[in-house]
């Protein structure tokens, strides 16, 4: 991965040798139809389209040659030009970015694109063009070549509004990079090693919880999911406080680095892909860094919620009781619930601080993939918190629902021997919302909370699509940095 160079121009370069265009194509009247710019199309006849299988399908990229041994990339934008939304165009960057690997360089022009438009497109292509190779053999590997795009238009970005982009798509980047991670390279201390790298030059403080530090500050739920692992848990604390910030945002991550269930031990199948359980911790990493690069007014605390969860000889049992950093006790009856155990905890340290605000962003139930599938993340919490992040995942283009939080569902979670239990044993119904409800119990009424469940969008089984790649995604921490924005410029 690259960095990316941008040059915006009126209008279009001659062709040359591996100079790539890209144009829309769209289907008005069912005949298909480019999008009207500055590049030369008149080798390119209308009934020629169709023979070589180019299409309007969103999405759908067709190569053909171009004069001087240039190409034309046509890219479908659907059938009617007007409904391509903005989020549309952050796919579609998303998209050009993931075809043309192989060129080094690229001509854009679909049309007349508005600036907010023209944004999201650059969003896309830096989102777009990220890899992650792992441990492959270097011989197997096609990284890309894309280094410079040449964005036909009437819009101009300065260097410091490309830099702003740049610091946002790279911390959705950096997230990937971080949850890709296998989980024998990243448990609790490794995690805190890229935390403690990366904040190098910024002005963000960090303190670190060790295992006789969580002890003695009675943070019971990290230790006791911690505790069955050889790699003993952590608490992050990482703050960026500007001068004269009004308002201050707390956000919490679940970070458990693997989640194999505990003594509550997942089946085979299920376990694989529980690297992705850090994801909320990774995520809410990544915001507080953006927000400081991009030097937002606002305060911002983050929690990271670390620990493996293993199944041992000092493992955590069913039917232990611990006690979380707010003086509840929970009865855990079963282990693999295990987000809301550390979650507690670092809820209740960032409601210690008062916040004006705090989100949670955990991979917390496989329930709320039943209900929402792989896309969406669940929202629930108190409404004014939760209509906050509705309005800003709309505003970042990224998808989540609001979930009720049903009070009866609270009482299911009743103990006989502790203030609340963590599960309850044989209940299937509502999975997610039980979380919520659970959580809901570390948070004071009267602070604004919000829960996202990301269990469903973390990671992209599939193909890739639009901007997502396969794996991680890094979904949620454009919502994140968009809701600190509107947060600092509403008084
Ligand atoms: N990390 C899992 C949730 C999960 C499942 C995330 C599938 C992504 C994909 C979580 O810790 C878990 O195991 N949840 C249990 C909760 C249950 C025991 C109440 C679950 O969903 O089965
Ligand atoms: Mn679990
Ligand atoms: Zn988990």
């Amino acid at each position: 991965m690259t960095s990316l160079k941008f040059s915006f121009s009126p209008s279009a370069p001659a062709f040359k040798k591996d100079l790539v265009f890209v144009l829309g194509v769209h289907e008005p009247s069912n005949s298909l139809q480019l999008t009207k710019g500055t590049v030369d199309t008149s080798s390119l006849a209308k009934q020629q389209l169709e023979q070589l299988d180019v299409s309007a399908k969103f999405e759908s990229i067709t190569k053909i040659a171009a004069p001087n041994s240039a190409v034309y990339a046509l890219i479908g934008l659907g059938k009617e030009l007007k409904k391509v939304t903005t989020d549309n165009y952050r796919e579609l960057g998303g998209a050009i970015a993931r075809n043309l690997k192989l060129f080094t360089e690229a001509v854009i022009d679909l049309g007349k694109l508005d600036k907010v438009q023209t944004q999201a497109l650059i969003e896309g292509i830096q989102l777009g063009n990220y890899e992650f190779f792992g441990k492959k053999s270097t011989n197997s590997i096609k990284a890309s070549k894309l280094a410079k795009l040449v964005i036909v238009s009437a819009q101009k970005f300065s260097a410091t509004e490309l830099r702003q982009i740049e610091a946002l798509t790279e911390a959705v980047n950096q997230t990937k990079n971080l949850v890709n991670l296998p989980p024998n390279e990243i448990y609790p201390a490794s995690f805190v090693k890229q935390v403690t790298a990366a904040v190098k030059n910024l002005p963000v403080k960090v303190t670190v919880w060790d295992e006789k530090a969580l002890a003695k500050d009675g943070f019971g739920g990290i230790l006791a999911v911690g505790m069955g692992s050889s790699r003993p848990p952590r608490l992050v604390k990482i703050v960026y406080q500007p001068k004269g910030a009004k308002k201050h945002l707390a956000l919490v991550g679940k970070g458990i680095t693997f989640d194999t269930g505990g003594l509550s031990l997942k089946p085979a199948e299920s376990m694989v892909g529980m690297k992705y359980d850090m994801t909320g911790a990774a995520t809410c990493f990544q915001s507080v860094l953006a927000i400081a690069k991009l030097g937002l007014p606002i305060k911002v605390t983050g929690w990271l919620c670390l620990a493996e969860n293993m199944p041992s000889g000092t493992a955590q049992r069913p039917d232990d009781v611990i006690r979380i950093r707010n003086g509840k006790t929970v009865e855990v009856l079963n282990t693999d619930a295990e987000g809301r155990l550390v979650l507690a905890d670092g809820l209740s340290a960032a409601a210690e601080e008062k916040p004006d605000l705090i989100v949670d962003v955990a991979t917390l139930t496989g329930a709320a993939t039943i209900a929402l599938g792989n896309r969406y993340a669940g929202l629930m919490g108190e409404s004014s918190a939760v209509n906050d992040l509705d309005a800003a995942a709309k505003l970042a283009g990224e998808l989540l629902w609001p979930m009720p939080l049903p009070e009866e569902l609270r009482t299911i979670l009743n103990s006989d021997v502790a203030d609340i239990a963590n599960v309850k044993i044989g209940n299937r119904a509502g999975g997610m919302l039980v979380g919520g409800q659970f959580l809901r119990e570390f948070v004071p009424l009267e602070i604004p909370w919000a829960h996202l469940d990301i269990a469903g969008p973390a990671a992209n089984a599939g193909s890739a699509y639009g901007y997502t790649p396969k794996g991680a995604t890094g979904v949620m921490v454009r919502t994140l940095v968009m809701a600190a924005k509107s947060m600092s410029s509403n008084k």
